[in-house]
């Protein structure tokens, strides 16, 4: 009988959660996973229920661990969603509200009067991130002044609140831990960046109560423990998905970076140990902290990723499976003229606009579902391109890009994306990334690797993918959809 150890990950992300168990080669043993319910009660807002986030992350742990066995499992790393914000009973673990996901753009009113009264500068001093909804703490300050029960359990002491991975810690643990870890704390808008400590200004700022924010924690090491799976396992890891994309990427010096195509596009640059600064309105955040030191990043976030496939399957239903775009595509020439620009969340970075909405253009009578689809996928490329046009001008050169996610298995994206940024594009052996970087992060805390270098042994190159049209072909594509973004900003 195989008894060789395994590191269990929970990755809950924006559309599903997942229970991975990798081997200490990074191969994956068993996973399980289950469909998370979206919910838009209005346009603009985005939901998710946490009770049902919980029951999906314990059935999904459960399964894992009824194939492999609890013996077998050495600890646990958590990795999630950044910003969505869940608030709670402390006494009874039980959700007071739906939780407000990090899509969400109610707040953006409040947003852009805090910006009128000239506040985002030293918001972005403290913090590295702006004043847009997608972060926390305005959806907080919503939340205690529109849900009266959220209300009088802050003013009663009995709110817990926090991002989705300090939920399930509190849960897995059983109400005996209510922390977060600093990539997910550094989200809120809440955190000094340079000292990873809440930051008193701001919570009298958004009116946040004291009592009900959670620690804040390394990513790696001895942050917990649970009962509900059998045994006492240790939970040693707790990373931000984003982050742990790039831990998995092993961006560990430097200047690495990394996209990661999920719901979004996430573009991280491993920036050293002092907080960077974007003067091109990218976010500062921390890429990971352990034993006490934080490794920092700077971030191009987009909202709209395999979210703009999705909506070719479920919204218009020209195609019946996400991977049908990858024949669709190659089907065309080019696009016909047709450029989506799928801001259908607002526009993230560079332009931080909550207020824009998605623009198709360039249709004629000859626009058939596969120039749809072409510009679909070359809408990934395009604004990551963009983002990496952003990092240039923070001085910030990314000489190749690793991408990851699951869009990432489309060879002809991949080319796309190699194509439209110039440089070479690298895909790991596993795609899933995000919960391979959980594992490493999990394997440090537990003493398996000495560090994330020694863990990186299990991440696994695959295929580069050559940039192969001239410059001048770039050159005339990036134009076409610069003038279709110029459009989208001022529709
Ligand atoms: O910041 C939001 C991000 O963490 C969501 O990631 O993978 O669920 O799209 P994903």
């Amino acid at each position: 009988m195989n008894d060789a150890p395994l590191l269990l990950v929970l990755d809950e992300g924006t559309t599903s959660t997942r229970a991975i168990a990798f081997d200490l080669g990074g191969g994956i043993v068993a996973q399980a996973g289950h469909a998370l319910t979206q919910r838009y009660p209005q346009p603009g807002w985005v939901e998710h229920d946490a009770a049902e986030i919980w029951n999906h992350s314990l059935a999904a742990l459960k399964a894992v661990v009824g194939e492999v066995g609890a013996g077998r499992i050495a600890a646990i790393g958590i990795t999630n969603q950044r910003e969505t914000i869940v608030f709670w009973d402390r006494a009874t673990g039980e959700p007071l509200a739906p939780a407000i996901v990090w899509q969400d753009r109610r707040s953006a009113d409040l947003c852009d009067r805090l910006r009128a009264e000239g506040r985002e500068p030293a918001v972005q001093a403290t913090t590295g991130l702006l004043l847009d909804p997608y972060f926390s703490a305005t959806k907080i300050a919503w939340a205690l002044e529109n849900w009266p029960q959220v209300r009088s359990a802050a003013d009663a002491g009995s709110l817990a609140l926090g991002t989705v991975d300090c939920y399930l810690r509190y849960r897995l643990t059983g109400g005996r831990v209510h922390a977060t870890d600093a990539t997910n704390a550094s989200r809120m808008l809440l955190m000094n960046l340079a000292t990873c400590q809440w930051d008193e200004g701001l919570i009298d700022l958004f009116g946040i109560p004291r009592s009900a924010l959670p620690t804040i924690s390394d990513c790696a090491g001895d942050l917990g423990s649970t009962t509900l799976l059998g045994g006492n396992i240790a939970i040693t890891g707790s990373i931000g998905d984003q982050q742990a994309a790039a831990v998995g990427q092993a961006c560990l010096q430097p200047g690495m970076a990394k996209a990661t195509y999920g719901t979004g596009i996430f573009v991280l640059a491993h920036s050293g140990a002092t907080p960077p600064v974007s003067a091109h309105r990218l976010l500062a955040t921390v890429a990971w902290r352990i034993a006490g030191q934080a490794t920092y990043a700077v971030e191009g976030s987009i909202f709209i990723g395999g979210a703009a496939v999705q909506w070719l399957r479920d919204g218009l239903g020209i195609i019946t499976a996400s991977a049908e775009t990858e024949a669709l595509a190659a089907s065309v020439p080019d696009s016909g003229g047709v450029v989506l620009i799928p801001a259908f969340a607002g526009m993230g970075a560079p332009h931080w606009r909550a207020d824009v909405r998605g623009l198709l253009t360039g249709l004629s009578g000859g626009t058939t579902r596969a120039h749809i689809a072409r510009a679909t996928l070359e809408a990934m490329g395009q604004q990551t391109a963009d983002l990496l046009d952003a990092l240039a001008a923070d001085g910030v050169v990314a000489a190749k890009l690793r991408v990851d996610g699951g869009m990432v298995a489309n060879d002809w994206m991949c080319q796309d994306i190699a194509d439209t940024l110039g440089v070479p594009v690298e895909r790991p052996r596993v795609i899933e990334t995000t919960a391979l970087g959980a594992a490493m992060c999990a394997g440090v805390g537990a003493g398996l690797f000495a560090d994330l270098t020694a863990a990186a042994a299990m991440a696994q190159p695959d295929r580069v993918f050559a940039p192969a049209i001239t410059t001048d072909a770039r050159g005339v594509r990036r134009e076409n959809w610069a003038h279709a973004v110029r459009q989208a900003l001022t529709q």
